[in-house]
């Protein structure tokens, strides 16, 4: 059996996966096994930053291996301390969470407005607002958040509590305000089913409707590069500066 005859066997087929076995890469290139030459516009959906093989990468790894990996939560390591104030000063934001995983990332965003919304009200009622055309994940919580009925209808019931507006439409989103709302959600460019990105109007237009009624902004940049946009979601009403074109 070939790899591609091989990996229909032995993995679950949850994803549609092309048939090439990728055996190494280095910079913007990747080598198959039979080491055919691909330049990489996939870069593993778009999170591969540094390329393949970039030395500094390599050798922090490496000798990161040597020393410690995973030791639990409940310690500090140098590095994390090192890595969150590195993310804490290209984002401004106050402070940082690491997650494995997009889908993980928006579990902890729902959970922490919705834990802020009860500690405000003392009732577990609230509601989110996400976006149609939206992705925001595969698990039960952020597949709900993902508003696109197709990647939802084999896994009801869902939690409840979420409405979907439309990009670039604030008016939409105003309309599903009400006392429930904990959260908006939204991706700066949207990257499911075409490109599409939000104005800075629209986002603007979040913010201050986020700040007005004090509700979270969530802001979702898996494939994109946070600090562009770091300013329309973190700064607030009046202080919001445009340093970089987001349009
Ligand atoms: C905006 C957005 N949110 C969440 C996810 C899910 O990320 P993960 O596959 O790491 O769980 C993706 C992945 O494509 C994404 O683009």
């Amino acid at each position: 059996m070939n790899y591609y005859d091989r990996s229909l066997d032995a993995l679950m087929h949850a994803y549609g996966r092309y048939n090439v076995t990728f055996d190494h890469g280095d910079g913007i290139h990747l080598y198959d096994v039979d080491q055919k030459e691909y330049i990489d516009f996939f870069s593993g959906i778009g999170v591969n930053s540094f390329g393949y093989n970039y030395p500094a990468y390599v050798e922090a790894m490496e000798k990161q291996l040597h020393r410690l990996m995973h030791i639990s939560n409940y310690f500090n390591t140098v590095e994390t301390i090192e890595a969150a104030e590195c993310v804490k000063k290209a984002t401004k934001l106050d402070k940082v969470f690491f997650t494995n995983s997009g889908a993980e990332s928006t579990e902890g965003a729902l959970k922490l407005a919705r834990k802020y919304y009860y500690q405000k009200h003392g009732k577990a009622d609230s509601e989110i607002i996400s976006l149609n055309h939206s992705f925001h994940g595969r698990t039960t919580g952020s597949v709900k958040l993902t508003g696109n009925a197709h990647y939802q209808e084999a896994f009801g019931p869902l939690i409840e509590g979420v409405k979907y507006a439309n990009i670039n439409d604030l008016e939409s989103v105003k309309a599903l305000i009400s006392e429930k709302t904990a959260a908006i959600i939204v991706e700066p460019v949207q990257g499911e089913g075409g490109v599409y990105v939000c104005t800075k109007e629209f986002l603007t237009g979040l913010r201050i409707l986020c700040d007005e009624k004090d509700i979270a902004l969530i802001q979702k940049s898996n494939q994109i590069d946070f600090t562009k946009y770091a300013d329309a979601i973190i700064k607030k009403r009046g202080q919001i500066k445009w340093e970089k074109d987001v349009s």
